[in-house]
C-alpha cells in the first residue's frame, strides 16, 4: 500500500500517515521528493539523497525495511565519534550478574538529579542476547526532567519501543515529530536519530530495545482479518526539518557503548522522505481486546500488540503485550491470570491503575521479572477473592499493564540487582497459599 501525504485545501491539516509497515512518503517542502526514482542525478531543491536500511538489502520483501531520505547534508558529513560515559545505560551481552531464577519486583525509578535528559535518564534493568549478533533485547527504564538540548541520540543496536508512564515525550526525529504520552507507545527504528523534548514536564517510563528482527504485527490465524492492534492505527510523522547550526552532540549507542561526535549542524535535516523504516506511534487504547466468551481465558499471547519473530516459528525474540481494559465473562472460570511456569521470560510494567493478578505492591512505573520457568501467578489476596467471586460479567477497567515477553532469560545489571528500589521479600505475595485438599465435598 502506498500512503502519500496530501495537504488538501489551504490551511487544512495534512491527513495522518497511517498504516503499519506502509510505503509512506512525506515532504515538508513541496517538490522535495523526487518522482519516479530514488536517486536522481541531482535531487530536488539541492538536497542529498540517502538510503537508510533497517534490514539487509536482500531480506524478503515482506520483512524488508528501508527509507530514502532527502536532506540538507548527507549523514556522512560528520567528524569522528569518541567514547563517552554510559551513565546507567548498559548493553547486551549482560554479564555483570549471575542469571537468577528468583522472582523479582521493583518500585519506580527514583527522581533523577535536576538537568537529566532522556539519554542521561536511561537506566538499564537487564536483558539477553548480544547486540553484536543482533539478538535479544535490553530492558531500560527512563526518568528525565530536562529536554535534550543541542543533543541527538541514535541507536545502532536496535529499535526502541518507548512506553511512557508519566509525562509526554516529544520525539523530534529525522522523519518528523511524534508525541507519546501514557497509554501510547512510540517506536524509533534502528539507527534513526532523534531528540526528546518534555512538553509536559518530567517523564518516566520503559524502553524495550529490540536487537532482533523489527517488530511486526502478529499473525491473526483463525481470528480473521481484523482484531488486536489494527494496522491502520499506527501513525508515522510528517516530514519536518531543522536548519540550525551547531554545535550538536550526536550520541550513538554502538554495541552497548555510547559514542559522541560534535556536529556543526543538526542531523534532523530531512526535508522529505519515503519508505518503510519509519518511526511510528500507536495508542494502546485502540487495541481490540479479544478473549473467551465461554469459559477459561486464552493464554496472554492473545494480547500481543507487536512481535519480533525469531528463527523458531512462534517463539518470539520479544513480544510486546498489553493488558488493556476488557470484560471478563467466563463461566465457572478462575478469571485472573492463572498460576503458571513459562519457558518464556516475562517482564511486566504498569502504565496506570492496578493489574488484576496483583492486589498490591505492583505500582505504576514499577516492574516485575519472572524469568524462564519461575513459578508465578495471582497473589494470595487475589486468589482468595477470585475463587469466591460471584461470576457476573465484570469489566476490568482500572489498569493498563504491559509485558515484554522474550524467548531467553533476562540477566540483571548490577544496578538493578542491588537497586534500593528493588522490593525485598517479593516472594511473600504468594505466602499463605496453603493446602486446601481435601476440601469438603459440596453437599
Ligand atoms: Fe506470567
Amino acid at each position: 500500500m502506498n500512503t502519500e501525504e496530501v495537504t488538501g485545501a489551504a490551511g487544512a491539516t495534512p491527513r495522518e500517515l497511517s498504516g503499519f509497515g506502509n510505503e509512506h512518503s512525506s515532504e515538508a517542502v513541496p517538490g522535495a521528493l523526487p518522482v519516479g526514482r530514488n536517486s536522481p542525478q541531482r535531487a530536488p531543491l539541492g538536497l542529498y539523497a540517502e538510503q537508510l536500511s533497517g534490514t539487509a538489502f536482500t531480506e524478503p520483501r515482506a520483512q524488508n525495511r528501508r527509507s530514502w531520505l532527502y536532506r540538507l547534508r548527507p549523514s556522512a558529513a560528520h567528524p569522528a565519534f569518541h567514547r563517552i560515559g554510559n551513565g546507567s545505560l548498559r548493553g547486551a551481552p549482560f554479564e555483570e550478574t549471575e542469571p537468577d531464577p528468583n522472582r523479582m519486583r521493583w518500585d519506580p525509578l527514583p527522581e533523577p538529579p535536576p538537568g537529566t535528559d532522556f539519554v542521561a535518564g536511561l537506566w538499564t534493568l537487564g536483558g539477553n542476547g548480544d547486540a553484536r549478533l543482533r539478538s535479544g533485547l535490553a530492558i531500560h527504564l527512563f526518568h528525565a526532567n530536562s529536554p535534550m538540548i543541542d543533543r541527538v541520540f541514535g541507536d545502532s543496536d536496535g529499535e526502541l519501543l518507548l512506553v511512557p508512564e508519566r509525562g509526554v515525550l516529544r520525539l523530534c526525529t529525522e522523519f518528523g515529530v511524534l508525541e507519546a504520552g501514557p497509554g501510547q507507545v512510540a517506536l524509533i527504528p534502528r539507527g534513526v536519530r532523534f531528540r526528546v523534548e518534555l512538553p509536559a514536564g518530567p517523564a518516566r517510563g520503559y524502553v524495550c530495545e529490540n536487537h532482533g528482527q523489527p517488530f511486526t504485527l502478529p499473525e491473526l490465524g483463525p481470528i480473521g482479518a481484523n482484531g488486536l492492534a489494527n494496522a491502520r492505527d499506527f501513525v508515522a510523522p510528517h516530514a519536518a526539518f531543522e536548519e540550525s547550526g551547531g554545535p550538536v552532540e550526536v550520541v550513538n549507542k554502538f554495541c552497548g557503548r555510547l559514542w559522541a561526535a560534535e556536529y556543526d549542524h543538526s542531523p534532523l535535516d530531512v526535508v522529505a522522505w519515503h519508505g518503510t523504516h519509519v518511526p511510528y506511534l500507536y495508542d494502546l487504547r485502540r487495541f481490540n481486546v479479544l478473549g473467551s466468551i465461554s469459559y477459561d481465558h486464552p493464554d496472554p499471547s492473545i494480547f500481543t500488540v507487536l512481535t519480533s519473530p525469531s528463527e523458531v516459528p512462534g517463539q518470539a525474540g520479544v513480544d510486546f503485550v498489553v493488558f488493556a481494559p476488557r470484560w471478563l465473562v467466563g463461566e465457572d472460570t478462575f478469571r485472573p491470570p492463572y498460576f503458571h511456569r513459562n519457558v518464556m521470560t516475562e517482564y511486566m510494567g504498569l502504565i496506570e491503575g492496578a493489574y488484576d493478578a496483583k492486589a498490591e505492591g505492583f505500582r505504576p512505573g514499577g516492574g516485575s521479572l519472572h524469568n524462564m520457568m519461575s513459578a508465578h501467578g495471582p497473589d494470595r489476596v487475589t486468589f482468595d477473592r477470585a475463587s469466591s467471586a460471584e461470576l457476573r460479567p465484570q469489566r476490568v477497567a482500572d489498569g493498563l499493564a504491559f509485558m515484554f515477553e522474550t524467548r531467553w532469560p533476562v540477566t540483571l545489571t548490577a544496578q538493578a540487582a542491588d537497586a534500593p528500589h528493588r522490593q525485598a521479600g517479593y516472594d511473600a505475595v504468594w505466602h499463605g497459599l496453603e493446602q486446601n485438599y481435601p476440601a469438603p465435598r459440596p453437599s
